[in-house]
């Protein structure tokens, strides 16, 4: 993870690194640092903590120069303090680094036998003394990095600066991200366009294995083998307004809020109004002709993932194969050439799902994702991509992403359905028209925000909260509990219904607050009967269901939140509002870091 930014310009370059952190501290925020060049010296500030911290250091201890390199860290190797701080330096070089070098040790034992000793516990501080070691033997700063990374195994994005090279940076690219950006007598680097839209639009995706000699006045880009290419200049959708919280406390809730227009944004890519029928648009896989769909992603992703094979299995008989990203990538499934593979992912940067891309793509499946982030590497590496267009999502619990991501797959679920002569007309129209309908329910399901902020409070005395769902809602009671732990610490499971007799229901007692979702649809009765289950034993039950299953079963439970009364395809989305707002709700009343959660981070290009 990490954030890494670069400048080499003509005008003061501290505070402008520091913006750019800013931007990039949703990768990491467990320390933050700066080295500018000075009259031909390396400087440096660092400070543990959040960004904050390092920019009041800046306050009382600036930095001068025109060129210098940044970095906000998640932490792998070694504690969160500012020794482990990057920039990580010799009197040579400075280096930022983002990914993990995993044959670090041997390095370093080959390094101290040559008498070059490390300070810091991390990783990334063997690439600031390699190239250290080849400067020492004469080499050119270019040649000393490429000599580096031809030995480094691993991830990592890095961006060098030298000592008394007041015009030079070096970047470097293998399975991390790292854009350049141009402006007008600079150029910038930054691990994604959102930190470079402050700078400019004009961008460059190095490819894997690229590095980069970058100038104010451009980067020259070289292969691995050092020679030189050319990579596509894009313009960056990405505006830097779009990250601003507006009247909204945290980013969190901002995106939750937004989930009506970001759903209405989706269903106009797929779905022609005016005619009531679905955008054809020519894709490079046939789903009627398809025998099986594999669906790999992480954390908040897999479970829309998860919630889809639901809707792809029903409403278009379409076999699905779900895995998490981390777990597919080295199971080594045997895949049938000629089938869809389709990658989850509101970054397109996760390690894991673009190794399982990555996979599947050797394996000689159609590749396909669903991404918010459309100038992504998983983006890049996909046949066809299906983008989420909610916009930059900055809370690191993921929220407006998902339901964005659960419609992109419900009308993905639709269309397969049509092709593959599943979906009737009759069933299509109603479909159809839930769908059309979302987006005005979402808003209603905003508007009990109040109430479930009071449901909320009860929640902050609970050590340990079970969810429960069944069916296609099972996916957003993992969803709910994933939620709460992330940003209230509370220990929390998700657990379909019917499992819920074999082990769970152990721990339930009147402490341990039961969350129920089940709005009424086929399977409710089934879920309300494990419901009496949890309320015999004590349970205080949380029952998120919509106003006809509150007429029947709101007795059974301590506290009802009621949603807008929906078609069964689409109530897992509204649902998953319910459990957003009652862990927003439940974080802010402890006081939690709501979009910063302790050792989280919402970019996860590491392993
Ligand atoms: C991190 C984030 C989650 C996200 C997951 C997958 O864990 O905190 O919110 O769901 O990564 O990220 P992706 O960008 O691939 O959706």
């Amino acid at each position: 993870m990490c954030g890494i930014v670069g400048i080499a310009g003509r005008n003061p370059v501290a505070d402008r690194l520091v913006s750019a952190l800013a931007r990039l501290e949703y990768r990491g925020y467990d320390s933050a640092g700066i080295a500018t060049l000075d009259r031909g010296q390396i400087q440096r500030r660092r400070a543990p903590g959040k960004l904050v911290n390092l920019a009041s250091r800046l306050d009382r201890d600036p930095l001068a120069g025109n060129i210098g390199i940044g970095h906000t860290r998640w932490a792998t190797h070694g504690a969160p303090t500012e020794v482990n701080a990057h920039p990580h330096a010799t009197p040579r070089v400075a280096v930022v680094h983002n990914g993990i070098i995993e044959n670090y040790r041997p390095l370093l034992v080959e390094l101290a036998a040559d008498g070059y000793l490390p300070i810091t516990q991390t990783d990334s501080e063997v690439v600031a003394m390699m190239v250290t070691r080849w400067l020492d033997l004469g080499l050119a700063p270019a040649a000393a990095v490429q000599a580096t990374i031809s030995r480094l195994q691993g991830a990592f994005a890095l961006v060098f600066l030298f000592h008394g090279e007041d015009n030079l940076l070096i970047a470097a690219r293998q399975g991390s991200p790292l854009a350049v950006g141009y402006g007008a007598g600079e150029t910038f680097l930054g691990s994604d366009a959102l930190a470079l839209s402050l700078f400019t639009d004009k961008v460059t995706y190095l490819e894997e294995g690229d590095w980069a000699v970058v100038t104010p006045d451009g980067a020259s880009i070289r292969t691995r083998e050092g020679g030189a290419v050319t990579r596509l200049v894009h313009v960056s959708a990405t505006n830097s307004n779009m990250v601003e919280k507006g009247p909204h406390r945290h980013f969190m809730i901002k995106e939750i809020h937004e989930q009506p227009e970001a759903v209405s944004r989706v269903i106009g890519q797929f779905v022609d109004r005016r005619s009531d029928s679905l955008v054809e648009r020519p894709l490079p896989f046939d789903f009627a002709t398809l025998d099986r769909m594999t669906i790999s992603a992480c954390g908040t992703a897999y479970l829309a993932g998860a919630v889809s094979k639901y809707w792809f299995e029903r409403f278009a008989r379409l076999p699905v194969d779900i895995d998490i990203a981390s777990e597919f990538r080295y199971r080594q499934p045997p895949m049938t050439p000629g089938g869809l593979a389709l990658f989850i992912s509101q970054s397109g940067e996760t390690a894991d799902t673009l190794a399982a891309l990555r996979y599947c793509a050797a394996n000689e499946q159609h590749i396909a994702a669903v991404v918010n982030v459309e100038e992504s590497t998983i983006s890049r590496e996909s046949g066809a991509v299906f983008p989420l267009l909610c916009g930059p999502e900055i809370g690191v619990a993921s929220t407006k992403a998902f339901t964005a991501q659960l419609t992109t797959l419900a009308c993905l679920a639709l269309t397969a359905g049509r092709k593959r002569g599943v979906i009737d007309d009759a069933t299509f129209a109603v479909l159809l028209a839930a769908l059309a309908a979302l987006p005005g329910h979402l808003s209603k399901a905003l508007a009990a925000e109040p109430q479930i902020a009071e449901i909320a409070r009860g929640l902050t005395k609970a050590s340990d909260v079970l969810f429960l769902g069944r069916g296609a809602l099972y996916p957003i009671a993992l969803e709910g509990a994933l939620k709460l732990k992330e940003v209230s610490y509370i220990h929390a499971e998700g657990y379909a219904a019917g499992e819920l007799k074999h082990g769970p229901i152990a721990l339930v007692d009147e402490h341990v607050p039961v969350v129920v979702i089940a709005p009424s649809d086929e399977l409710a009765g089934k879920t309300m009967s494990n419901m009496q289950e949890v309320a015999a034993r004590g349970g205080p039950i949380i029952l998120i269901t919509d106003a006809e299953g509150a007429a029947q079963h709101a007795d059974l439970a301590a506290q009802s939140i009621v949603m807008p009364s929906v078609h069964p395809f689409v109530a897992p989305i509204v649902a998953a509002v319910a459990v957003q707002i009652l862990a927003y709700h439940t974080a802010v009343h402890m006081g939690a870091d709501v979009d910063q959660p302790r050792n989280l981070a919402k970019s996860v290009t590491v392993e």
